[in-house]
């Protein structure tokens, strides 16, 4: 059976780092609450210079060079962002100029705000089974200090910039042994919007562009309690659809929003803490590049080794959340 296997993984984040104590002299909040209640201590913030598809365009090259390619060699490049460097082209089109690829091959952004990288993989794993790409370019990246309130200290501490990518390549394999992606399940339910939103799009016009709608609005709180839930329910469906029980899993790669809610589910799946794969003390939540960024910092330090069996799970704003269960 024809599936796609993670063939190289890269990362990039940008120089300018964000700490919780300069915060604590902008706004009322502290080192103390967000560490306790997050476990973040620090972010990375963009340069003004800087956009979406400058720090994709950093992490694809890593990735294409991790896997022992030439940007010639990729023909699918999906990218998953909520925050693109313009209305359109989408950031995809601007990597295959960026890049140097040939034009004629799909490229695409997808959003699905923090599970676009797990949808995107998703998708990128169908056209591969499918026979439509070969080798594909998965890439998850956002500049979300451009939709903060930065007088908002209950959502702007949270959040922070950076750019991950896999190329997922075409394999031959057979059963959970082989490698490659095993499984993958993607949900959304529209229901909850108000919960997390950014409550303006271009397609309200620029009159509409006021009291800062063009920002990150949450009820953490309230997010918090549905997220542990619903990521409690999504461990037991992968686990259950490919015939596994807790504690089968190698390693946790969770979306990084908020260390409580990571540990909720490296407990549900009976992993021990250092078998969860974390970065959010140093990266805060960087939406659809977490999961990518700590996949390729794990794989980078040696943690991550080939065959062993990766679970890859986000929720975010829509609700939209998914998992992947993949053998690396
Ligand atoms: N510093 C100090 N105090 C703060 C801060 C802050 N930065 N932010 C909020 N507070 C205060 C609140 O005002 C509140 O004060 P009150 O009791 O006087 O009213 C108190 O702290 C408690 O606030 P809660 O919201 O109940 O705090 P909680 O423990 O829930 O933590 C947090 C908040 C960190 C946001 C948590 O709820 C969370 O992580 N939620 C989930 C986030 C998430 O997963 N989002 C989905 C992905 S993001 C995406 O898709 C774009």
């Amino acid at each position: 059976m024809t599936r796609g296997r993670i063939a190289g993984t890269g990362s990039y984040l940008p120089a300018r780092v964000l700490t919780n104590a300069e915060l604590e002299a902008r706004i009322d909040t502290s080192d103390i609450w967000i560490r306790e209640r997050t476990g973040i201590a620090q972010r990375h913030i963009a340069a003004a210079d800087e956009t979406c598809s400058d720090l994709a365009e950093h992490a694809a090259r890593a990735a294409i060079e991790a896997a022992g390619l030439n940007a010639s060699d990729i023909d699918l490049i999906i990218v998953a962002t909520s925050t693109p460097d313009q209305v359109f082209p989408s950031t995809a089109c601007r990597l295959l100029e960026r890049l140097g690829i040939p034009g004629g091959i799909p490229a695409f952004d997808l959003a699905a705000a923090c599970s676009g990288f797990v949808y995107a993989l998703d998708t990128a794993n169908r056209f591969i089974r499918t026979g439509g790409a070969s080798r594909a370019l998965v890439i998850g990246a956002e500049v979300f200090s451009r939709i903060l309130d930065w007088d908002d200290r209950g959502t702007c501490v949270l959040f922070g910039d950076g750019a991950g990518a896999v190329v997922l390549e075409a394999t031959e394999a057979e059963g959970p042994s082989g490698a490659g992606i095993l499984s993958t399940h993607l949900h959304a339910d529209g229901r909850q919007e108000p919960l997390l939103n950014v409550p303006w799009g271009v397609g309200q016009g620029y009159e509409a562009l006021a009291d800062r709608r063009g920002c990150v609005t949450m009820r953490g709180n309230e997010v918090f309690r549905v997220a542990v839930r619903t990521l409690g329910n999504l461990v037991d469906e992968t686990l259950a659809a490919n015939g596994l029980e807790r504690g089968d899993v190698d390693w946790l790669v969770p979306h990084q929003a908020n260390i409580r809610i990571m540990a909720a589910t490296a407990r549900k799946l009976g992993l021990p803490m250092e078998r969860m794969v974390s970065t959010v003390a140093e990266h805060g939540n960087t939406s659809a590049a977490s999961i990518p960024l700590a996949l390729d910092r794990a794989v980078r330090d040696g943690r991550i080794q080939r065959g062993e069996l990766l679970l890859l799970e986000a929720f975010g704003a829509g609700f939209t959340w998914g998992s992947a269960l993949v053998r690396y």
